[in-house]
């Protein structure tokens, strides 16, 4: 068996090459760049897609998370919720504002925030809380929404793994008052580039939005507040038109690739194995095990050719950039435990079933 990597992008890319290439000869023809027609298209698109009436892009999901806990009108001596366990990005953006991240414990099953300790985290100051969907699992949104009702605060998703992921038919990026996403290349929809979305049914949110990522600027050369520069170029909102119109028959067969993994995992060794909840429609962005034998398990897997990656080896809490909160180890003990078991496995669409069973037996041979 030839090596498999962690991740490969050509199966994708060789189906739609032809479309991908046309596309950009249009824009290059077309001579505008920035903010034109494809950034129009692929907005309505992806809003449509979404089920929610507007969508705004943006330049990569760190400047969606960003602005739209700006257009909130969170700042410095406010407070937003996160979870303990989650991509840097998701901290950061609200750090950026001048609000503090307040995190909250997650779920060891699922990776989410756990919405049963979310409670005791909400001061006066909290405005918002962003559950993120995190591996293309859908956080406990209608529980989130829920705790967020009764005290008044905002709900807004990090939806960056989670494109085509749903709950009960509702779409994840469509749960929050506003709700931010990626489109970084290695995403569920990801450009080859940079890129990213804020989605709401908000109309007076997705005008602010707007303006902030552009000079905040409605009409050219006038500007109503100072803003950002964060937009989509022409040539990635081309690309995501294109690959979106895939995006959910690549989520599937993920989805049966991941299903052949758990299949073949089943209780082997001390794995645990991510696994569908009852309402949720996962798209697998990562497919991750824990096991307290990680390390070892990786080196045995690199030894057979099976590339393998860490989501993530350190929690937000104890970055150094994060030195100055004060955190201690045992923090947060779910999300510090999740960083040492955790591995994820090669899966993406187009892996073909002998390159899976290649990964799930190479697994049981090591635990054997
Ligand atoms: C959960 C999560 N939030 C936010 C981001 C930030 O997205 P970007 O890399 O496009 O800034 C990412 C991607 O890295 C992510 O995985």
């Amino acid at each position: 068996m030839e090596p498999i990597p962690f991740l490969s992008l050509t199966p994708q890319h060789d189906r739609i090459r032809k479309e991908l290439e046309k596309s950009f000869k249009k824009v290059i023809s077309g001579q505008r760049f920035v903010l034109g027609e494809e950034v129009a298209a692929f907005e309505k698109e992806f809003a449509a897609y979404s089920g929610v009436r507007h969508c705004i892009t943006v330049a990569n999901g760190l400047d969606a998370l960003y602005i739209s806990l700006k257009v909130l009108g969170i700042g410095q001596g406010d407070e937003v919720i996160i979870p303990a366990f989650t991509c840097a990005p998701t901290w950061m953006a609200v750090s950026r504002t001048g609000a503090t991240p307040v995190a909250v414990e997650v779920d060891e099953k699922s990776f989410n925030i756990d919405p049963t300790k979310i409670g005791r985290a909400i001061t006066s100051k909290t405005k918002a809380i962003i559950p993120v969907n995190l591996f293309g699992r859908p956080a406990k949104l209608f529980e989130m929404l829920a705790v967020a009702k009764q005290k008044n605060i905002f709900v807004v998703e990090d939806n960056a793994q989670g494109h085509g992921a749903n709950v009960m038919g509702k779409k994840t990026g469509s749960f929050g008052f506003i709700n931010a996403t990626s489109f970084y290349p290695t995403k569920n929809l990801g450009g080859l580039g940079d890129g990213g979305a804020i989605t709401t049914d908000d109309s007076v949110l997705a005008e602010k939005a707007r303006q902030l990522r552009n000079y905040g600027s409605s009409i050219r050369f006038h500007h109503d507040v100072i803003g950002i520069n964060s937009r989509l170029d022409e040539v990635q909102a081309a690309f995501l038109r294109v690959k979106l119109i895939y995006l959910d028959e690549w989520n599937e067969q993920r989805r049966k690739l991941a299903v052949r993994l758990q299949k073949l995992l089943a209780g082997v060794g001390d794995l645990k194995l991510p696994m569908d909840e009852n309402s949720a429609y996962c798209v697998y962005h990562l497919f991750v095990v824990c096991t307290s034998r990680r390390d070892q398990l990786r080196e045995f897997l690199r030894q057979l050719g099976i590339e393998t990656d860490i989501h993530y080896p350190l929690p937000p809490h104890l970055q150094k950039a994060y030195a100055h909160l004060g955190f201690k180890t045992a923090s947060f003990p779910i999300a510090e435990n999740i960083c040492k078991t955790i591995l994820s496995l090669p899966l993406w669409p187009g892996m073909t079933e002998q390159q899976v069973d290649y990964v799930g037996e190479g697994v049981k041979k090591f635990f054997r």
